[in-house]
């Protein structure tokens, strides 16, 4: 699916910046579509050529080291509006003809960045997020310094004849006053973008882009989990083939109370497509009997997984396309060298032969936020929009030690309370995951006149950007009182309740 031949894009030339999806999130905030692309890609000068602007990420090297990251020096002749940001506005002046020396003290944080002459982009006076050590000397000739901080007389430089500018400090994070105006006055008034990357257009083009790819008569194939991905991926692909698309949705018993229902009267009520649900619970629960190791857990499950789809050959077969809800943030990181490492836990590797089918992507190019929007405007349900996310694993990682029917019933019901009380707290929304988790000791309480010798159920609520890093949600102590009582009264073999407050890292979200 190339949407680039549509939108000519933003093309975000990345040099390792820790800011650069954001740049790209925002440009798209912006109705403009941005694609990343590495400095030193094969492919970044085809890219450069397709592109209507260009942005230079920021990144933790030194223009004045020697094989420094840079880009071919007449690739900024070709007329195309470039902006700088940090790094990207050091390399500039570097190739330009300027000086840039290692800076006498770091810059770090918020500094506020005054106009000193006329400029396309900068407003008068404004706090902006600073971060780097270097700066730039000697201005190049063609360039009026547009901006300065106290610290940083060259915060901010423009040539407008050559469509060439940079700014040392970060316009795409939130700490920058007015950043999203400096990156829409560069998108728009210089560049020229007209806006047109909205959810409607993205649904309209590749409900036609998936309708080529498959063809008038071809068939899908895609597993669903009642995750926001892969029910994303199935509502655009019913969208665009109808009943010629086939969801299968395996219930492993190892779901959150209820969900199984939910999934399946979602997918019925809202996706018109074939749905088959195939009830495996008792087959995982077998595989899982006597294990108690957590990695042993996760392969366990995958290979039944795959021993799910070879028993249902006969239901399954007779597809041509194979759907994924793979996202941008995976498209990009599978171009890095950390990539195996990232996803590890998410590859259910060994699909049995006939499910290797040609793949459709339709998400492959949009971040978690957009997928969410493109669900809405296809009219799936908010609260299946805004679902926490879920580990494949699901409750396996949950149960410590041995997973039994009863060892999942107790967590479901404890976890249910606790998403119940959040719920009725009005603290679901800030919340990136929540749930209870049951662990394998035993603690000694009392209960009426009797000794209890039970085990505790820990409380997991985090707030989270991304699941990277991760922080444990202020919840408020009546709130937890509340879930702990109710916990303890209602849910047979718990005796005790704990409230998780590590952060990540270095503990994990899950506790497996
Ligand atoms: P951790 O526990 O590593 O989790 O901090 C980060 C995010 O990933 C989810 N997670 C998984 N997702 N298969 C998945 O599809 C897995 O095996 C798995 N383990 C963790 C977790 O819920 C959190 O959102």
């Amino acid at each position: 699916m190339n949407l680039t031949k549509r939108h000519e894009p933003l093309l975000v030339v990345d040099f390792g910046g820790q800011y650069t999806q954001l740049i790209a999130r925002k440009a798209r905030e912006l109705n403009v579509f941005a694609k990343i692309v590495p400095w030193n890609s094969p492919e970044l000068e085809r890219e450069w050529d397709e592109a209507k602007a260009v942005v230079l990420s920021g990144g933790p090297r030194s223009v004045t080291e020697p094989d420094s990251p840079s880009i071919p020096e007449d690739l900024l002749a070709s007329g195309k509006p470039v902006l700088g940001i940090c790094y990207g506005l050091q390399l500039i002046a570097k190739l330009t003809g300027g000086r840039v020396v290692p800076g006498k003290t770091r810059e770090y944080g918020e500094q506020t960045v005054g106009r000193v002459s006329a400029s396309s982009l900068l407003p008068e006076r404004f706090v902006a997020w600073m971060s780097h050590g270097d700066a730039v000397e000697e201005v190049p000739s063609g360039f009026e310094v547009t901006g300065a901080s106290e610290a940083c007389p060259v915060a901010a430089i423009e040539d407008p004849s050559r469509r060439l500018f940079g700014v040392q400090f970060h316009p795409e994070v939130s700490h920058t006053e007015g950043g999203k105006e400096i990156l829409r006055r560069f998108l728009y008034d210089v560049a020229g973008f007209q806006g047109d990357w909205t959810s409607t257009n993205f649904i309209e083009e590749t409900v036609e882009a998936i309708r080529d790819q498959v063809g008038p008569q071809g068939k899908v194939l895609c597993a669903v989990s009642g995750g926001v991905d892969s029910s994303v991926c199935a509502a655009l692909i019913a969208q665009a083939i109808g009943d010629r698309l086939r969801c299968v949705f395996v219930d492993h018993g190892l779901l959150r109370y209820r969900e199984a229902e939910e999934v399946c009267q979602m997918f019925r009520k809202h996706i018109p497509a074939e749905f088959i649900m195939i009830d495996a619970s008792e087959q995982f629960l077998n595989a899982l009997k006597g294990i108690t190791d957590p990695e042993e857990k996760r392969k366990t499950i995958g290979a039944e997984f795959i021993r799910v789809f070879e028993a249902h050959a006969d239901e399954l077969q007779g597809c041509d396309f194979l759907a994924q809800g793979t996202l941008y943030p995976d498209v990009i990181e599978s171009g890095s060298p950390t990539a195996a490492t990232i996803k590890s836990h998410h590859n259910v590797g060994g699909l049995p032969d006939w499910m290797r089918m040609e793949l459709v992507e339709p998400l492959r190019w949009l971040f978690k936020d957009e997928v969410r929007q493109v669900g809405l405007e296809l009219g799936l349900p908010r609260e299946m929009i805004l679902r926490q996310p879920f580990p494949g694993p699901g409750l396996a990682v949950r149960i410590l030690g041995e997973v039994t029917r009863e060892r999942v019933e107790i967590v479901q019901q404890a976890d249910w309370i606790f998403r119940e009380e959040l719920r009725k707290a009005g603290l679901e929304e800030g919340i990136w995951q929540s749930y209870a988790a049951l662990l394998n000791v035993r603690s000694v309480g009392v209960m009426g006149d009797e000794r209890t010798y039970e085990h505790p159920i820990v409380l997991r609520a985090v707030v989270s950007e991304d699941a990277m890093t991760a922080r444990a949600a202020e919840i408020p102590f009546e709130v937890l009182q509340r879930v702990a009582r109710r916990i303890v009264n209602e849910v047979r073999g718990v005796n005790r309740v704990l409230y998780d407050l590590t952060s990540k890292p270095p503990a994990t979200i899950e506790w497996e």
